[in-house]
């Protein structure tokens, strides 16, 4: 017998970007993200104005992504929505309305882990991409996270370090900052150091016991030198911006490199999954190819659009646990704080 295909609506709103998918099984048919542009000039999100765009946002986004997968609301089989971590005030959005919109559809409601979500979209399934067999080590890198996890199965994970301070794309974002380029600043350093000469500066590297990271100090240590070299030659940033930006990343992929080498010297794990904007970083990219052949690794990275926060990736955690009957009841409520379980 044929088995039933199961259509999956998900929705993502746990920082700025308001999100829906549309999955059958685990093939996404739609992947509609708004990117909230308000946050640009603040250079940084701001967690009332998120609030209030992804109330703006989220009917629209829903629509569209139904209207993409060519799927009638009448035709879901459940709705997955983000329950946290993130912003509270965003994630309530999300979480209101997929309740509500599943009591009206009358059809089975799935609270999703936004972390363990970044690391199952490596499940979606997607022509070109392989998927990671257990166990193996995902490495969560983005602008709010920062995490090496141990994954022995889908729903076993083991957190084995994170940041202590800052996020990695914080670092990037910060760097940039200071360096007067605009918000999100991590693609533009990234676009800069690849013309620039990555040992024109040295950087600090923080000393971080066991695989935790912190990438505060690194921060102050980048402020303080621009701040000296620029009170000698106020031209400084504009005459020195690629190899700036260049010996930053070599300083920040080499923080990353160094602790996930450390993990799976740790585990004798050689499967290494990364997800998060950074990993679209052509640095890390870049170190993860010389290490399938130098150290005999497989590594694993997504479709962009799953790496960066998206609904399809809350989808597949969605129908993972559809499989299992694992359904959340009305009375679920928002988790700002929320530790993969
Ligand atoms: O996953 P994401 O879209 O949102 C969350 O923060 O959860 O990640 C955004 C982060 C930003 O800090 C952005 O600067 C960084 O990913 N990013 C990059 C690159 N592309 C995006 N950082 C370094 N190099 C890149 N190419
Ligand atoms: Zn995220």
């Amino acid at each position: 017998m044929k088995k039933q295909n199961i259509y999956l609506l998900a929705i993502e709103s746990s920082c700025d970007d308001t999100s829906a998918a549309v999955l059958c099984n685990d093939s996404v048919l739609s992947n509609v993200v708004a990117t909230q542009k308000i946050h640009e000039e603040f250079g940084g999100v701001v967690p009332e104005l998120a609030s209030r765009a992804h109330q703006q946002n989220i009917v629209p986004v829903i629509d569209r992504a139904l209207a993409k997968a060519n799927i009638d609301k009448n035709q879901l089989s459940a709705i997955a929505f983000t329950r946290g971590p993130g912003l509270m005030g965003s994630l309530l959005v999300g979480t209101s309305f997929a309740k509500s919109m599943a009591l009206g559809l009358g059809i089975p409601l799935i609270e999703v882990n936004h972390m363990q979500a970044h690391i199952l979209a490596h499940f979606i399934s997607e022509k070109g991409f392989n998927k990671p067999s257990f166990p193996f080590l995902a490495m969560t890198i983005s602008g709010g996270h920062t995490q090496i996890v141990l994954v022995r199965n889908y729903f076993d994970m083991e957190i084995l370090g994170e940041t202590l301070d800052d996020a990695v794309g914080e670092a990037f974002d910060k760097t940039a900052k200071i360096l007067g380029l605009p918000y999100p600043g991590g693609p533009l350093v990234d676009k800069l150091a690849q013309i620039g000469n990555p040992h024109a500066f040295a950087f600090p590297r923080p000393k971080v016991k066991g695989l935790d990271f912190s990438f505060s100090g690194l921060k102050t240590s980048i402020l303080y030198f621009i701040q000296k070299e620029v009170s000698k030659d106020p031209n400084f940033i504009t005459q020195h911006k690629e190899d700036i930006c260049a010996s930053i990343q070599h300083t920040i992929v080499g923080i990353l490199m160094d602790k996930i080498k450390k993990a799976v010297k740790q585990t004798g794990i050689t499967q290494v999954a990364i997800g998060g904007g950074v990993s679209a970083n052509s640095g890390i990219r870049q170190a993860l190819k010389e290490a399938e052949v130098t150290l005999g690794w497989q590594t694993f990275i997504p479709k962009f659009e799953y790496c960066t926060d998206n609904a399809a990736m809350i989808g597949i955690v969605g129908y993972l646990k559809y499989l299992e009957g694992n359904f959340s009841d009305q009375t679920v409520t928002a988790k700002a704080r929320y530790i993969i379980p």
